[in-house]
């Protein structure tokens, strides 16, 4: 059966964690689809690891509704949350529906991600009016990593820490079907995992929340670029990938790629007629 927005609700409800993981293609998103991953985020993070940009800032439309396809073919039973990329939401409230729009239609989702709290809260109304699942991501936003300066942990101080539990509760009143809680600390975001009735999904936010989230080149150390206090890895797959592909160059130098199980035969009256035709005439 496949997960719906109710699947999440429900976990919460049950006091059951949701299993998240991001993915960007379709063999990957089925391998995590067998595996039992409640959903699966086609997360803008998908600038940095898939596409090598240095921040998601560069991620575009098409980019986000090509990959969410793919995975989107792939996800028999995980939910599809598709994220709205930089600036994709930002001009207008008009322009947040139209491509949420978009990538239900287009990128196949079954609800979309925009990162903000109050600020937002207008977007995240409309857009749920178009009976489109929004999940608010609240807390470090990476699309903001100009204004702030770079990745750091958000709420550590009164001010801060009361304007992330502010911002839970404006999504939930504005209508947000759940929350990501990025970079928080583990006991704030418990706090708000208790506040609020819809489910939290955190990243770098302890066990507190309903359910987790890690981009799966994080868990799996595939990704060389920085590596956060949160990321557990749970296969070294970066390095056996590498050690994979110097056997596979050493082989083909060394002629023992491909052997005779890798070969497909010929007749060999068929090849004699050919050889003569051809290279004994042309030797000639
Ligand atoms: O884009 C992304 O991958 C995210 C992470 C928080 C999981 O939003």
């Amino acid at each position: 059966m496949k997960n719906t927005i109710l699947t999440l609700q429900q976990r919460k409800l049950n006091q059951e964690k949701i299993t998240m993981l991001t993915a960007y293609d379709y063999t990957t998103a089925r391998l995590m689809d067998e595996s039992g991953v409640d959903c699966l985020l086609v997360g803008d993070s998908l600038g940095m690891v898939m596409l090598g940009y240095q921040s998601t800032v560069s991620v575009t439309m098409e980019d986000m509704i090509h990959h969410s396809k793919a995975v989107a073919r792939a996800a028999k039973t995980a939910f599809v949350v598709t994220d709205l990329p930089f600036m994709s939401y930002h001009t207008s409230a008009y322009d947040a529906v139209y491509n949420a729009g978009r990538l239900i239609q287009e990128g196949q989702a079954q609800a979309v991600k925009l990162e903000g709290g109050q600020a937002f809260c207008e977007h995240i109304q409309l857009i749920t009016q178009a009976s489109i699942p929004v999940i608010a991501h609240i807390g470090l936003m990476p699309q903001s990593v100009l204004a702030l300066g770079g990745y750091k942990v958000q709420g550590k101080d009164y001010n801060d820490a009361k304007k992330i539990v502010l911002d839970a509760l404006a999504v939930e009143q504005a209508g947000a079907a759940a929350i990501l809680l990025e970079c928080v600390p583990a006991e704030l975001a418990k706090l708000i995992s208790e506040l609020v009735s819809i489910p939290t999904i955190g990243i770098g936010a302890g066990v507190g929340c309903d359910g987790q989230v890690l981009v799966y080149q994080d868990m799996l150390s595939m990704y060389a670029g920085v590596s956060s206090k949160f990321v557990k890895s749970f296969a070294p797959i970066g390095e056996q990938m590498k050690q994979a592909f110097k056997d596979y160059c050493a082989e083909v130098k060394q002629q023992q790629f491909p052997s005779a199980n890798h070969e497909f035969a010929i007749d060999s009256d068929v090849m004699a007629k050919i050889k003569s035709e051809f290279f004994i005439s042309h030797q000639g």
